[in-house]
């Protein structure tokens, strides 16, 4: 399809690539938690019901994605590794931490009626996602020890909390009981105060879950005689082991040693130095405009599926505009977005300290956000269509230095869809005409904006009288100054007449900025 002029900006996207050998570790974990886990009244310390929704979600991941080999988890993380040799979208960090974290939300989301029927899930939860690298088995051994000791140090320190609680104590009383305590101590209080052995307490809340994939021989179909036929198959099942990172738990799995290679001595502890890497912070450039931009993952196939209507579904657009109203509302540094077909740029202002500018985290939260939204709206814009199965998308960040840039920026999205738009409602009056799909992409090959709209009149359609929404895309932002106009789909916040409006405006133009000069300046 044709260049246009503002196709320069891609060159401010950078690489990411993670090099062999190291090993693609992306771990996720609940955006604020506590206060979800309050909200939905989770048992404390340990709601088993939502630990297995955890489970389940790793193990839909683990099957919908064939290269992660093993993950672990506890409370609300999730640990995935990807086989050493693993090419998952070119091993680019943001695209593979990104999609785990949109799928799983996904999931999250999709599966919470299966585990909690009797409650409603009352706001979208969302998770971070970081990719952590390991240069060798030997550091991939010291993080698996280091989340399992989390998993201990935690579980230890908030069974003793709640039980503390339990017995009548204010939690700042019984904070200040556990302050410097050691194990030993805290399973000693237990046991006499509590006449808990903290030993006999479940397993997967003292260990943690993995999921490890096993080969089972699995019946793939029947002989005309009935007879059975099986073939060698992957199976994801969750186990429970005390210490994940000791060499008999680790090399009696054959599958790990092969994907991962095989720990070849015991560890004791984490040395601190490898602790520091996993904790890296990728900090995006001071004073630039980042924008975030998130991209449907196999749309095509979603569309198909979900039979969206060709080349532009209305109700698709309305959902995808509802959630990045969302998104503006819930990150309230997020100043400008702009979204069409399965794709939203969101602009967040010059100055943000948005996560102190962590790609990783800003990135992540936004992508899962708007799944989370994505699925919770569904049947909003839905209501005769069931999902069939969980959307994600995939999400980066970029920095532009200038105004002007990060201008191009959005004139480049907003030629795009024009471009799309005009060639997708050609072909698709083509196909309805009943030429062959690979025949109307021979009569559109090679021509030119005006080609097209001459045989858009053939059709008896004038482009240009076409939906707004279809040709330009639509904006969503902050509307300071005029709220006595009327919006279509807009959305108030309830607070001080600021709200979020959709627009299908022409962003190319001055016009636009010109008539709304706070937007980007804050
Ligand atoms: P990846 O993003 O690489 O995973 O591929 P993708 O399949 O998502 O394709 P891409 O993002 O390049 O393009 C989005 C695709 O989503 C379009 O090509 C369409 O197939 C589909 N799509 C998006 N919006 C609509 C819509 O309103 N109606 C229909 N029918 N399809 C849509
Ligand atoms: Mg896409």
């Amino acid at each position: 399809m044709a260049n246009s002029k503002y196709e320069y900006v891609k060159s401010y996207e950078v690489e990411d690539e993670v090099f062999l050998p190291n090993l693609i570790v992306v771990r996720i974990d609940g955006r604020d938690f506590q206060r979800f886990s309050e909200v939905q009244e989770f048992e404390k310390p340990n709601d088993e019901v939502a630990l297995n929704l955890m489970n389940s979600c790793a193990i839909s991941v683990s099957e919908a994605f064939p290269d992660v080999v093993f993950s672990y988890g506890f409370s609300d993380e999730y640990s995935f590794v990807f086989k050493r040799t693993s090419k998952f979208y070119q091993r680019r960090a943001s695209k593979v931490g990104t999609i785990i974290v949109s799928f799983f939300t996904s999931a999250y989301v999709t599966k919470w009626r299966e585990f909690f029927p009797h409650k409603e899930l009352m706001y979208p939860p969302s998770f971070h996602a970081r990719v952590i690298r390991c240069a060798s088995e030997e550091v991939l051994q010291s993080y698996l020890l280091w989340r399992q000791n989390n998993c201990h140090t935690n579980n230890l320190h908030n069974t003793c909390l709640w039980e503390l609680i339990k017995s009548g104590m204010t939690e700042s009383e019984a904070l200040d009981l556990l302050k410097d305590s050691s194990k030993e101590e805290k399973n000693d209080l237990l046991y006499r105060k509590c006449d808990i052995n903290y030993q006999k307490l479940h397993s997967m809340f003292r260990q943690g879950s993995c999921i490890l994939k096993v080969e089972v021989f699995a019946v793939v179909k029947h002989n005309e005689n009935g007879s059975p036929v099986k073939r060698l198959r992957r199976k994801s099942s969750i186990v429970h082991s005390k210490n994940i990172a000791e060499r008999r738990f680790w090399n009696k799995h054959a599958h790990l040693q092969k994907e991962l290679g095989c720990f070849t001595k015991d560890i004791g502890k984490v040395e601190p130095d490898y602790i520091r890497s996993f904790q890296h912070e990728d900090k995006l450039i001071p004073s630039t405009w980042v924008v975030i931009r998130i991209d449907g993952c196999h749309f095509h196939r979603f569309s198909e599926v979900h039979e969206f209507v060709k080349p532009n579904d209305e109700q698709a657009i309305n959902l995808m505009n509802s959630c990045a109203v969302a998104v503006l509302k819930e990150f309230q540094d997020l100043v400008f977005s702009y979204g069409v077909s399965d794709e939203y740029s969101f602009v967040l202002k010059k100055d943000s300290q948005f996560y102190q500018r962590q790609a990783s985290e800003m990135v992540s939260v936004i992508v899962s956000f708007f799944t989370s939204m994505y699925v919770m709206k569904w049947k909003d814009f839905f209501p005769q269509k069931e999902l069939k199965y969980p959307p994600y998308f995939d999400g980066r960040a970029v920095c532009y230095p200038s105004y002007e840039i990060l201008r191009d920026y959005l004139s480049w999205r907003q030629v795009d869809c024009h471009i799309n738009n005009q060639y997708n409602t050609c072909f698709w009056e083509l196909v309805k005409s009943g030429k062959r799909k690979s025949e109307a992409q021979l009569v559109l090959k090679g021509t030119q904006t005006g080609d097209k709209e001459k045989l858009l009149n053939q059709f008896g359609i004038e482009y240009n009288k076409l939906p707004v929404m279809f040709r330009h895309g639509s904006s969503a932002f902050w509307d300071k100054e005029d709220t006595t106009r009327i919006h279509e789909n807009e959305e108030c916040n309830g607070n001080s007449g600021k709200r979020v409006i959709v627009e299908h405006c022409n962003i190319i133009e001055p016009t636009f900025w010109d008539a709304h000069p706070t937007i980007l300046s804050g």
